[in-house]
């Protein structure tokens, strides 16, 4: 079974690809909708977090669990988690998606994840000569989470992104929230967007069941409304509570 993982509804996106991908797989979903926004959280109290999420995940009976979290990502829990599953974060595959003549890299993320730099040491690995500028934007993942309107989000993205306009070759949209507002960002920027969409993942040992669980931290209704209206999706969702 397959655990995907992320602060709110970023990561159901990556979760239809590697469903579609692997469509006799069994799939459990987790989103830690009790502590969204992430990316204005601080480091330690992400890993606790992250701990206790992701062992939730390995209990239900995941053996390989996709971050789909850039924040979560950028904590290095992928080496830290004390537990059997195999942890795949999706940073560095994020970054193996930028072509290597790109010479200027405008990667947009949760202030968390700007702050770590991570992208930065990632890509000064791969792409040595490339000019990167790590860019937070505080509110877009609390506005995408609460279903702002296309319109509200583009006027946020036009006054943040003001500066970085020009110059840049590509931009990376460094948190599974942003690409729910891809069309604005498009339009704000105009220039080649690259997300954390496309993991590969080794084929599954044994087929499932093709299962599927949705499961949240915060509400349940709230949840069920996110994945009718982003993702069309009319799916039974539970709540559950992890101990501290
Ligand atoms: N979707 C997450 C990411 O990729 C986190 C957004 C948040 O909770 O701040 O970074």
């Amino acid at each position: 079974m397959i655990g995907v993982f992320d602060s709110g509804i970023g990561g159901l996106r990556l979760l239809d690809k590697l469903r579609q991908r692997w469509p006799q797989e069994d799939f459990v979903y987790l989103a830690d909708q009790a502590h969204v926004p992430y990316g204005s959280l601080d480091r330690d109290t992400l890993l606790d977090l992250l701990q206790l999420n992701l062992n939730w995940l390995e209990k239900q009976g995941a053996d390989r669990i996709v971050v789909a979290c850039n924040t979560a990502s950028a904590t290095g829990i992928a080496r830290r988690y004390r537990g059997q599953a195999q942890i795949v974060e999706i940073i560095s595959k994020t970054c193996e998606q930028i072509p290597a003549s790109t010479a200027k890299i405008l990667v947009l993320a949760t202030p968390f994840t700007a702050q770590s730099h991570r992208y930065q040491q990632v890509l000064a690995r791969q792409l040595p000569q490339a000019e990167v500028k790590e860019v937070g934007l505080s509110c877009l993942a609390f506005m995408i989470e609460h279903l702002c309107p296309k319109q509200e989000i583009e006027t946020y993205l036009k006054g943040e992104l003001n500066a970085y306009q020009n110059g840049f070759d590509l931009a990376v949209l460094a948190c599974t929230h942003f690409p729910f507002a891809r069309d604005q960002f498009a339009k704000v920027l105009g220039i080649p967007l690259i997300d954390s969409e496309s993991i590969a993942l080794e084929a599954p040992a044994q087929p499932g069941q093709g299962t599927l669980r949705i499961a949240t931290t915060g509400s349940v209704e709230l949840l069920a409304r996110q994945l009718r209206g982003l993702m069309n999706w009319d799916v039974p969702c539970e709540q559950i509570q992890i101990e501290v």
